[in-house]
């Protein structure tokens, strides 16, 4: 499987590297907006224990993952100067998938090439960075036939896949109440904050898709609100780095979502469900960065609180890559469609919009 990745920045390095651990990569094709990071990341992949460790292979072997950087994202693509392409790979028309690593303000029209390409693709969360952009690659994507799979990696972290399971189960008895949270420890670079579309539609846009997911049920109404006393870049933005919203499902069903940027304690992201025979939460373990009060008598020390993403969902993102390569393979159905992702975009603008103006909104004012 030849795979083409375009966005070679926190996110990308992560999943490419991942992908080289996949036994049915072959080939993988690193594109970037700043070709020398796409330089610098393959030739990180092709020197590091990455290149095909999982797999037994060893960047040395003839299996070995073929890593290259293509000189632009036009060259991935097909459309660069002649002779620039790949190193002797053919350009996207030879790639058998397409994976977004890209800022949220490059995803769509990436999207959108893979899909003309007819190529399955693979894309970072949110699929793009406003709601038109979003609805157009549903309709293009189901126009064409093209499996897109969205970056929810909450949905193959083992909590919420145990707390999605005794939900439909009835474990809970019936559910009346969810809190849900996704705290950063520290905020991400100032220069990814403008082109992020937002603390709703960039970070809790995951908790509108993991409520969703797990209780099985849609949002009637939301009510939003954000706070800003931190960093400078998201008041010049229009952003706010801290945001919680109330949200009713449909079934009576309360929830809230908690969203921040300056949690120093650690990466905090959690859902908790409160039912009337039971109470599960997903995401409590040793490395939660939560410490009760009074603090219990001294114990065995506990493990570094999660850092960030990267270590929170280690396993969910190898996981969601492993079924995306299934999806390629037409082994699986897409697990995360951009049907979903277009629902999930519905509730973030819903609060959104609500944050603005202080009001209930509900997601029907917002649908396409
Ligand atoms: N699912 C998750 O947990 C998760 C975590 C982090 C980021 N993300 C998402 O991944 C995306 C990237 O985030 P990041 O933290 O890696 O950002 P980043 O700023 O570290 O990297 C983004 C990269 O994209 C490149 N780029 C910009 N426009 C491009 C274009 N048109 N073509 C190709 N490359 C382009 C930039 O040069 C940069 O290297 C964002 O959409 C973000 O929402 C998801």
């Amino acid at each position: 499987m030849r795979i083409g990745l375009a966005g070679a920045g926190r996110i990308g390095a992560r999943h490419a590297a991942a992908l080289c651990e996949l036994p049915e990569v072959e080939a993988l094709v690193v594109a970037d907006a700043d070709p020398s990071r796409a330089r610098d990341l393959a030739a990180r992949l092709r020197a590091g224990p990455a290149c095909g460790r999982a797999a037994g292979r060893r960047p040395d072997d003839a299996a070995a993952v073929d890593v290259r950087a293509a000189g632009s994202v036009a060259d991935l693509f097909g459309e660069g100067p002649p002779g620039s392409a790949l190193d002797g790979l053919d350009a996207l028309d030879g790639l058998d998938a397409l994976v977004v690593t890209a800022a949220t303000d490059a995803h769509a029209a990436l999207v959108e090439r893979g899909v003309r390409a007819r190529i399955p693709v693979f894309c970072e969360k949110p699929l793009a960075a406003d709601l038109d952009g979003t609805f157009h690659i549903v309709r293009s994507a189901r126009a064409a036939g093209v499996p897109v799979q969205v970056g929810f990696q909450r949905r193959f972290d083992a909590g919420h896949i145990a707390a999605r399971e005794a939900v439909s189960a009835g474990r809970l008895g019936r559910l009346h109440t969810v809190r849900s949270c996704s705290f950063d420890a520290t905020p991400p670079p100032p220069g990814y904050v403008p082109a992020s579309g937002g603390l709703f539609r960039d970070c809790a846009i995951h908790d509108l898709d993991a409520i969703r997911h797990v209780t099985g049920r849609n949002v009637a109404w939301v009510m939003a609100a954000g706070s800003d006393r931190g960093g400078e870049v998201f008041r010049a933005c229009g952003d706010v780095d801290t945001g919680a919203a109330l949200l009713g499902l449909d079934d009576g069903t309360l929830c809230t979502i908690g969203a921040g940027r300056y949690n120093a304690a650690g990466y905090d992201v959690r859902l908790e469900l409160f039912g009337s025979e039971d109470s599960i939460v997903a995401g409590l373990d040793d490395r939660t960065p939560v410490t009760p009060v009074p603090e219990p008598a001294p114990g065995p020390a506990r493990p570094p609180a999660y850092a960030g993403f990267l270590d929170r969902f280690a396993a969910a993102y190898d996981a969601e890559l492993r079924a995306f390569v299934d999806v390629v393979a037409g082994r699986r159905t897409n697990p995360c469609p951009p049907e979903e992702a277009l629902e999930a975009f519905y509730l973030a603008e819903a609060c959104e919009i609500s944050r603005r103006e202080g009001r209930v909104v509900h997601p029907e004012e917002v649908r396409l």
